[in-house]
């Protein structure tokens, strides 16, 4: 079996095989900016794990691996126009460098080499991948509409909350761990399984990523604190918020949350001050150690030995400490 390093190496040396043609400059640049400008590579890594719990062969699940990886780098960089992100990765976002339309457009061209990448893959498994494929795929499109939305409204509970980053980020970890199990055909139950454990990762992951915009070191986190309090993102931090904020609070919270005349900074730090008097950020802490718990589970119950889930169990741990 392949350690976390080997499986991050295969992927960091499969992506620099990808191949862009020189011109229009515009439209290539970009795409390579963004797919070697870092990033955890945390999907194409699950999905070669995944694959190797299965088997010790993974040559069949770099392709699918890699169009995971674009795929996931193509929904950033619209997400960035979307979110009116200045900064990733610690570098300037796409359509900040360039612009709106040259962002548009690149992300469309990444879509297309994520499926030319896929249908590469062996012909024996490619139809239940491109149908997990492309049910992320529109699950992701809804996510991110939801989340758009959400902007725009003022209550949102719990569970709409989580209807929308399971479908705007937990569907793709869980089609990338089920990829990489149909490749290392495992038992369809197993199958069933990973996706179960990908779909909590993928749940805690998010509030991680809420906590991060808010707590992290912006060095560390490579994107600009406080960028959700500003567009009025309905994070799990605000969510709770509205929950648990009474009298004056609640009053400056809704006053908060209302008017978009108040300065950014001056904003952020009105919201955080809530934040902390709520107790968001701990409620948010032990949310994600329930939601990493139900993930462990689903992993205990598949059927091989224990032995052999070691490094995807290695994997979920180095996520769940994470500080970008
Ligand atoms: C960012 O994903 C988008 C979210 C789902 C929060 P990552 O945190 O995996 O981003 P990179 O690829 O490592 O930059
Ligand atoms: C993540 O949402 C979902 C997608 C990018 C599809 P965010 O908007 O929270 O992601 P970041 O924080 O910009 O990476
Ligand atoms: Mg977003
Ligand atoms: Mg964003
Ligand atoms: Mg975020």
């Amino acid at each position: 079996m392949y350690s976390i390093e080997e499986l991050s190496e295969q992927v960091e040396k499969a992506l620099t095989t990808i191949e862009f043609p020189q011109e229009p400059n515009n439209l290539y640049d970009p795409i390579k900016y963004v797919l070697l400008s870092g990033g955890k590579r945390i999907r194409p890594i699950l999905t070669l794990s995944s694959c190797n719990m299965f088997k010790e062969i993974l040559s069949d699940a770099i392709y699918p691996a890699l169009a995971v990886e674009v795929f996931h780098n193509f929904t950033l960089v619209h997400d960035d126009i979307m979110d009116n992100a200045d900064i990733r990765r610690g570098k300037e976002t796409i359509h900040k460098k360039w612009s709106n339309s040259v962002a548009i457009l690149s992300g469309d061209a990444m879509t297309i080499f994520a499926y030319k990448l896929l249908v590469k893959t062996d012909r024996k498994f490619i139809l239940p991948i491109i149908d997990i494929f492309n049910s992320f795929s529109l699950g992701i499109c809804e996510g991110q509409q939801f989340d758009m939305d959400f902007e725009k409204i003022k209550y949102i509970s719990p569970e709409e909350y989580t209807k929308m980053i399971e479908l705007k980020t937990a569907v793709l970890l869980k089609g990338a761990l089920q990829i990489g199990a149909i490749i290392g055909e495992a038992k369809n139950s197993d199958v069933t399984l990973i996706g179960d454990f990908g779909l909590n990762l993928g749940l805690a992951f998010q509030l991680q990523d809420d906590l991060l915009d808010v707590y992290g070191d912006t060095n560390v986190f490579g994107k600009k604190l406080g960028g959700d309090i500003v567009s009025n993102k309905k994070t799990i931090l605000v969510v709770k918020a509205f929950c648990n904020a009474k009298g004056e609070q609640l009053n400056k919270l809704n006053m908060l949350y209302q008017q978009n005349t108040i300065d950014a900074e001056a904003k952020i730090e009105e919201v955080v001050k809530i934040f902390n008097e709520t107790n968001v950020k701990e409620e948010t802490e032990l949310l994600i150690t329930n939601y990493y718990s139900k993930a462990i589970e689903s992993i205990e119950k598949i059927s091989i030995s224990s032995n052999r889930k070691d490094v995807l169990l290695n994997i979920a741990n180095k996520i769940m400490n994470r500080n970008s």
